[in-house]
């Protein structure tokens, strides 16, 4: 059956239906019994009460071992081709919350490698200069510096190369061209890629000696990479890696991924306060076209644009979320006020950040891991 929408490692396209993106992916839905488990270690995310992060492989089986006692060790990463924006800080602060929650240990890779491989225009150079700027606004949000290492591929192959050597000889051709479309024109450096997001998966088991799985909180349309990685794992010897996967962070336009091809419909974390009135006022919204029509049959917060940007990032309180939602849809208030509050919002967040952004300078050294030279 052809699909409306595709979503890859690296293209997502269409409108996404996530109930059958989670089927076709095989993973699990994150469903009341488990919401009710997860709020027994504190009180629940935001994002997942929200249905934001949706999906998973094998949490059940973390969070057993974690109530045995037992440790797992948080990894997640980031393809450094450009700057920074709003939809990459999504996963990360619900990384910290896991981190925060469960007082774990956290593994960051920076994947220039990846992106020098899979985007034409970019130089190694430019992909690890854009890895430097992109872990300052990883390291701004909060993430224990003790607890926490920031992997750079090209950096520290001497440790991953082994560990992907091993895991390149357990995947065929023919399963990396059906897990991602790779065909006989796809050049062997992209081939190989998928062996270097396998290897922080097994380096907690590699560095202690002892089963230490991993939990990957990331988008969804990371888990080609890992099942991947969860196939070859019991052959390595090493366990299998356990993932809670979210939905993609819109974009202003109203499309579904928030993308950095798109400038004008996307918030960077070094945007000025002007740039961000500017972006947010042209964004998509579930408006109508005159304010008298607007009053009367009221707003549409499901397909608007601001009203996402409070939903997964900038409204936590469940509460006033449902009275914008109500008030939108009554005509009680107009876009143009929906969009003042949010840029507010936003710029209010991205003061501090950048000023914790700044302060990231001095500990970025500390938290390389093997201690690499940026
Ligand atoms: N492939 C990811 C990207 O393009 C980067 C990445 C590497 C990653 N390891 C990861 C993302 C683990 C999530 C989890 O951004």
């Amino acid at each position: 059956m052809a699909e409306d929408f595709k979503v890859t490692p690296w293209e997502v396209t269409g409108d996404i239906d996530y109930d059958r993106l989670q089927q076709q992916f095989g993973t699990a839905p994150i469903d009341d019994a488990l919401k009710q488990r997860l709020s027994r270690y504190g009180p629940l995310h935001f994002m997942i009460n929200r249905g934001i992060f949706y999906s998973h492989r094998d949490l059940v089986q973390i969070l057993d071992r974690y109530d045995n006692g037992g440790r797992f060790v948080l990894y997640t990463g980031r393809g450094p081709s450009g700057n920074t924006h709003l939809g990459h800080l999504m996963p990360w602060i619900f990384n910290k919350w896991v981190q925060d929650t469960f007082g774990t240990e956290m593994l960051f890779q920076m994947t220039d490698d990846e992106k020098f491989l899979f985007k034409e225009k970019l130089d190694l150079t430019d992909t690890s200069a854009m890895a430097y700027e992109n872990a300052l606004d990883f390291i701004a949000l909060g993430f224990d510096p003790k607890k926490t290492r920031i992997i750079l591929n090209t950096k520290n192959i001497d440790v991953l190369y082994p560990i992907a050597l091993r895991v390149s000889k357990k995947v065929t051709f023919s399963t990396a061209k059906a897990v991602f479309g790779f065909d006989d024109s796809t050049h062997i450096g992209q081939i190989f890629y998928t062996t270097l997001q396998s290897v922080p998966a097994f380096l907690p088991t590699e560095e202690c000696g002892e089963q230490i799985p991993v939990l990957i909180p990331c988008g969804i349309d990371q888990d080609p990479h890992f099942r991947v990685t969860r196939d070859v794992a019991p052959g390595l010897g090493y366990p299998k890696p356990s993932q809670i996967y979210c939905k993609m962070f819109p974009a202003l336009s109203g499309a579904d991924k928030m993308s950095s091809s798109d400038e004008n419909a996307t918030i960077y974390t070094t945007d000025s306060p002007k740039t961000v009135k500017k972006k947010v006022g042209r964004a998509f919204t579930g408006g109508c076209v005159s304010v008298e029509e607007q009053r009367q049959k009221g707003g549409s917060p499901e397909v608007c644009a601001v009203f996402k940007y409070f939903y997964y990032l900038f409204e936590k309180d469940d509460a006033r979320i449902n009275e914008t939602a109500e008030k939108c849809r009554s005509g009680a208030i107009l876009c143009g006020e929906c969009k003042a509050c949010l840029t507010e919002k936003i710029n209010v967040f991205l003061e501090t950040h950048q000023e914790k952004r700044e302060k990231a300078k001095d500990v970025i050294a500390d938290m390389a891991y093997n201690g690499f030279k940026w």
